[in-house]
């Protein structure tokens, strides 16, 4: 009786199992992507290979001194740039259909508008860009992911000044030109939220401006240098997409977005005190960009609690301002409970200021933490995030098509960390999956979502946190450079091939 009723109990599990994949599987649309995302600086290497130009991020992470934690730097990085053959085999081995990579600006163009075109670099992301398609990848082309040519910060600072908007509309126009009759999917920036907060207010990210100097770190306005440089970053995006529109996508067919960096702010009370501090953390964060550039204007919260620090747009500008983009990118990975203090006697949290509109990022409700806590703080496991996320999304914009272009799990590389112990990675498969589900389930119920990237098809250089910390669904040994699939791997590739559509 009892081996009956264990093969019955089996037999029904087995089928609600398969129940469950059926579902899901109607959740993500036919034509869906699955693909890993990747960015130029942290690949790549080859820093000065054949004529790149030396970018922010190769100076800044020379500089000793720096706040790379383990010293080092992304000169050989995962040397993408001669593996990249190899690379696509592990992608295609994975069953992807899509690959998420950037432009190294300054391997195109070494001295931004000021010099020659880089031949080799065109060519190399022609190889690349060849290879995929031969093995069936789509290719998802970032422009910018935080580097560009160190000549435009020494000539004019950069992003702090208007004429970042001219170098970046020239660069972008020469990747129409070289690549766009293959690339049919466009990124113009990657968090710009982060470039600018990182980069002119915690003066942790090049070119390292800060209002008390430590470090590198040298003085900056940082009241007002993040809104200065978000406001070209908006405008250099809005001139990128006006060249996309009007002289190549009838003929190349693609399309243009942005990437956020996305957290879910859950209020930590119903009080209507939290969630306006929840919905500010938002406005200070995804909707100062796309609000201008879906809407024309800066959010109301900022305008009103930043009042002449936020720059405003001009009225020719404003009326290039409108529905520019064709998709929103979301790099989603955690969440944080958000607690009043703007209306409350509460301390705003660490490192929050006027830009987060006053309100604290708390890590507790009483005593408990929001989602599962990891190794690395600030990265709970929160997987009803993604939906939230994108349910907001959806809401606020009108469900224009959205793309997961990151999510991810890091794992520390600890001294007694061992290469067995990392391969087996069971944290980052119980993560994927739960994501993927809580996406699913936004997609369900009306998210016009249209692709998921894992971040990313190899360990790799994750910025300040230098080697440290591990994202890849394929193990890197950083001696040999040698890439080792981890169980995550099989377990995406399994996942792929339930859900992705077959011809
Ligand atoms: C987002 C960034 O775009 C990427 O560069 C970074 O490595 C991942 N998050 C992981 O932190």
């Amino acid at each position: 009786v009892s081996l009956k009723l264990y093969v019955g109990f089996f037999l029904l599990h087995m089928l609600s199992l398969e129940q469950s994949l059926a579902n899901n599987s109607s959740s993500f649309p036919s034509n869906f992507f699955f693909g890993t995302s990747s960015s130029a600086y942290q690949y790549e290497g080859a820093y000065l290979a054949n004529g790149k130009g030396l970018n922010n991020w190769d100076v800044y992470s020379h500089k000793p001194g720096n706040l790379i934690v383990d010293g080092s730097n992304a000169d050989i990085a995962v040397d993408h740039y001669h593996r990249y053959l190899e690379d696509i085999d592990l992608m295609h081995s994975l069953g992807v259909n899509s690959y998420r990579f950037s432009i190294s600006w300054a391997r195109i163009l070494p001295k931004g508008r000021f010099g020659e075109i880089n031949e080799a670099g065109i060519k190399f992301y022609n190889n690349l860009i060849d290879g995929l398609l031969l093995k069936g990848i789509e290719p998802f082309v970032t422009l910018t992911h935080m580097d560009f040519p160190q000549e435009l910060e020494d000539r004019y600072g950069s992003w702090l000044s208007p004429e970042s908007q001219e170098d970046f509309a020239y660069y972008a126009d020469i990747c129409f030109k070289s690549f766009g009759d293959r690339v049919k999917y466009w990124v113009t920036f990657n968090e710009p939220s982060f470039q600018v907060k990182f980069g002119y207010q915690a003066g942790t990210f090049p070119p390292s401006r800060c209002s008390k100097p430590f470090g590198n770190c040298t003085y900056g306005d940082s009241e007002k240098e993040p809104f200065i440089t978000a406001h070209n970053i908006i405008l250099a995006h809005i001139a990128a997409v006006h060249i996309y529109r009007t002289k190549y996508q009838a003929t190349q067919g693609g399309s243009i977005g942005i990437v956020l960096h996305c957290f879910w702010y859950e209020p930590i009370s119903n009080s209507v005190a939290d969630k306006l501090a929840a919905e500010r953390a938002q406005s200070f964060s995804i909707n100062w960009f796309l609000d201008p550039i879906i809407f024309g204007r800066y959010p109301q919260e900022m305008q009103d609690i930043l009042g002449s620090i936020l720059p405003e747009f001009s009225t020719t500008e404003k009326q290039k301002l409108n529905k520019g983009l064709d998709f929103i990118g979301i790099n989603h990975y955690t969440s944080y409970y958000v607690q009043d203090c703007m209306f409350s006697a509460c301390e705003p949290g660490p490192g929050t200021s006027k830009m987060e509109g006053y309100c604290a990022q708390s890590s507790q409700k009483n005593g408990t933490p929001i989602g599962e806590p990891t190794e690395l703080a600030g990265r709970n496991v929160y997987p009803q995030g993604m939906e939230k996320i994108v349910t907001y999304l959806k809401d606020r914009y009108h469900n224009v098509p959205m793309i997961i272009t990151e999510n991810g799990y890091g794992d520390m590389n600890k001294p007694n960390s061992t290469t067995e112990s990392l391969l087996h990675d069971v944290e980052r498969i119980k993560y994927l999956a739960g994501y993927l589900d809580a996406l699913s389930t936004a997609i369900r119920k009306g998210a016009d979502v249209r692709g998921y990237f894992v971040w990313s098809l190899l360990d790799n250089f994750e910025w300040n946190s230098g080697y440290t910390i591990r994202f890849g669904l394929h193990h890197v040994d950083y001696e040999t450079l040698r890439r080792t699939p981890k169980s995550s791997a099989t377990w995406y590739r399994n996942f792929i091939s339930q859900h992705i559509a077959k011809d």
